[in-house]
């Protein structure tokens, strides 16, 4: 049956991905950026507010200086264009003010609202893109130096970059990173913490014996030490500041 066919075809492009951060020395012509940007804008969108916006940094220099301080990452320079994810109530500011009304826009949960339709937006966006032959790979390091990088493309307030995203044709192959099995992460009726412990001891041993296979950044280590470290330092805390600094103000 046709619709078993398709799904197998999605399930297959989802299953494959990884993140790629080798790219060929090919451009990817506007026209067809423009148009997975296009199909992405059909993810489902609370409210229909749309709170999103995307740079495409495509100046040699502004990348470069990105890159930068983006902790210097090389798929970024590798990439033809570096995108910019950002979540942006400004546009609806210009709505409103269209209809002389007051934006309510400081609260929390149009904070959540603005980065769940970033995040929808950008990953319906990756699935356009790998189902075309292109790798991508999300760059949060954006989050870094958000203040200085809001200033190089001219983010004006209400707006603010989530997360960079690098696209280009593949110039490598990764082993695909298994995930937690699904009985991790689905719960039936009740959340249920008991099972944790024995299948994050299975886990930590598929996750060990990947590291030891994959082909780059091979480690002696298991998922759980991998959080564990990454988890045990406080990341970023300039956030909060700049987000009130933005007119996001959590309220
Ligand atoms: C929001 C977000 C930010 C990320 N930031 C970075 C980044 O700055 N640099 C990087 O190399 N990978 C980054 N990644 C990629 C993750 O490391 C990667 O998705 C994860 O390890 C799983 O590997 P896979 O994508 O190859 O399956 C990011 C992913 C997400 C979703």
């Amino acid at each position: 049956m046709k619709t078993i066919d398709f799904y197998q075809e999605v399930s297959q492009l989802l299953r494959n991905h990884t993140s790629v951060r080798k790219y060929k020395q090919k451009d990817i012509p506007f026209e067809t950026l423009k148009d997975l940007l296009s199909s992405a804008q059909h993810a489902a969108s609370s409210n229909f507010v749309q709170a999103y916006s995307v740079i495409a940094v495509t100046d040699e220099a502004k990348q470069k200086e990105i890159g930068i301080l983006s902790n210097n990452q090389p798929q970024i320079n590798s990439a033809p264009i570096l995108l910019l994810f950002c979540a942006d109530m400004k546009r609806l500011e210009h709505a409103c003010r269209k209809k002389k009304a007051d934006i309510e826009q400081q609260t929390t949960e149009n904070f959540i609202v603005s980065v769940i339709d970033t995040a929808l937006f950008a990953q319906n966006f990756v699935i356009a893109a790998e189902s075309s032959g292109y790798g991508i790979c999300f760059i949060g390091g954006v989050r870094n130096n958000p203040e200085e990088i809001s200033k190089i493309v001219g983010l004006p307030d209400k707006t603010f970059p989530l997360f960079g995203m690098t696209i280009g044709v593949p110039d490598e192959q990764h082993l695909v990173k298994p995930r937690l099995p699904v009985e991790a992460i689905l719960h039936e009726n009740q959340y249920d913490e008991k099972k944790y412990e024995r299948i994050i001891g299975e886990y930590d041993q598929t996750i060990s014996e990947y590291y030891q296979k994959r082909l780059t950044n091979n480690k002696n280590s298991d998922w759980s030490e991998t959080m564990s470290t990454f988890l045990s330092e406080k990341r970023r805390e300039h956030m909060k500041a700049f987000l009130i600094d933005r007119g996001f103000l959590l309220e």
